[in-house]
């Protein structure tokens, strides 16, 4: 049984309950309309933890487009099932007044990491989502915090994050599961028509087409003009950022030396879809 809660307070006592038992916390952050990629993170938490909590909490503090925080889909009845189904212990799903209170005056800000990509398209984004992560760390007390790496950039700002303020939450990164033809999941899909499903995949198809050209002694901006040109003859609307950076500070990267990533976003109709993977 997947048991709900929804106050900080219940949360505390439930957790403490486990602590005093000797047992490792560990958590899954997300906005709900799980998928099986949050599922996969479920399960590492399963396995390298002793009690397993996974938050649901469409964050508004992180939308800069008050549509997207509208249209974000939202069904925790079929999440719970899933969760119960991979038995989760707990499901922690504040409202918006236990999250921020009123009188609520806080933001945390982490610069650097956030600042270009993700961060320079989505202002605030990034504020909305380190002051939320800092928050569900203070709340479920976890040991351990498992994040997907599509979202290559807010792992790199969560790291910095519990780095920078001593958060003795240690963040586990997870692969990015990806449906059959390549597309990474993301619980923005299902707001994709037919029709931009069938294109979708071209950002993961080209994106690993420039990655083998540029590790194949081509210069990155050839491979990067080429791929951005391909993912909007394939029906994106545009491409509003396809970088390679180097995969930790996430500064642009012009040879690889360092371990360096390729990180996209791109609009299909209505949905921003991004995606990251390794050079
Ligand atoms: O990745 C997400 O779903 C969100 O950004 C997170 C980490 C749950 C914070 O709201």
């Amino acid at each position: 049984m997947t048991e709900v809660i929804r106050s900080a307070e219940a949360l505390r006592e439930k957790v403490a309950g486990w602590k005093r038992a000797g047992a490792l916390v560990g958590v899954v952050p997300t906005m709900g309309a799980l998928h099986d990629g949050h599922l996969s993170l479920a399960r590492e938490a399963r396995k390298q933890s002793d009690r397993v909590i996974v938050t649901i909490f469409v964050n508004p503090m992180q939308f800069n487009n008050p549509e997207d925080l509208k249209k974000y889909p939202r069904d925790e009845a079929h999440d719970l099932a899933l969760l119960e189904a991979d038995g989760v212990d707990v499901l922690f799903a504040p409202g918006p007044e236990e999250v921020y209170p009123d009188g609520f005056a806080s933001k945390v800000t982490v610069s650097g990491v956030s600042e270009p990509m993700e961060g320079a398209f989505r202002p605030g984004h990034f504020d909305g989502v380190a002051t939320v992560v800092t928050k569900l760390f203070g709340m479920t007390q976890a040991g351990r915090a498992f994040f997907g790496e599509k979202d290559w950039q807010q792992v790199q700002v969560v790291q910095r994050l519990v780095r920078d303020l001593n958060i003795p939450t240690r963040i586990i990164p997870c692969p990015t599961i990806r449906e059959d033809d390549g597309l990474a999941m993301s619980s923005r899909n299902v707001r994709l028509t037919a029709a931009e499903r069938a294109v979708a995949p071209a950002l993961h198809r080209e994106m690993q087409a420039a990655a083998a050209a540029i590790r194949g002694g081509t210069a990155p901006d050839a491979a990067l003009g080429a791929a951005r040109e391909a993912i909007l003859a394939a029906g994106f609307a545009s491409v509003e950022y396809l970088d390679l950076r180097d995969a930790e500070t996430l500064q642009t990267a012009t040879s690889l030396d360092r371990p360096a990533r390729l990180l996209a976003a791109a609009a299909l109709g209505e949905v921003r879809l991004i995606d990251n993977i390794a050079v």
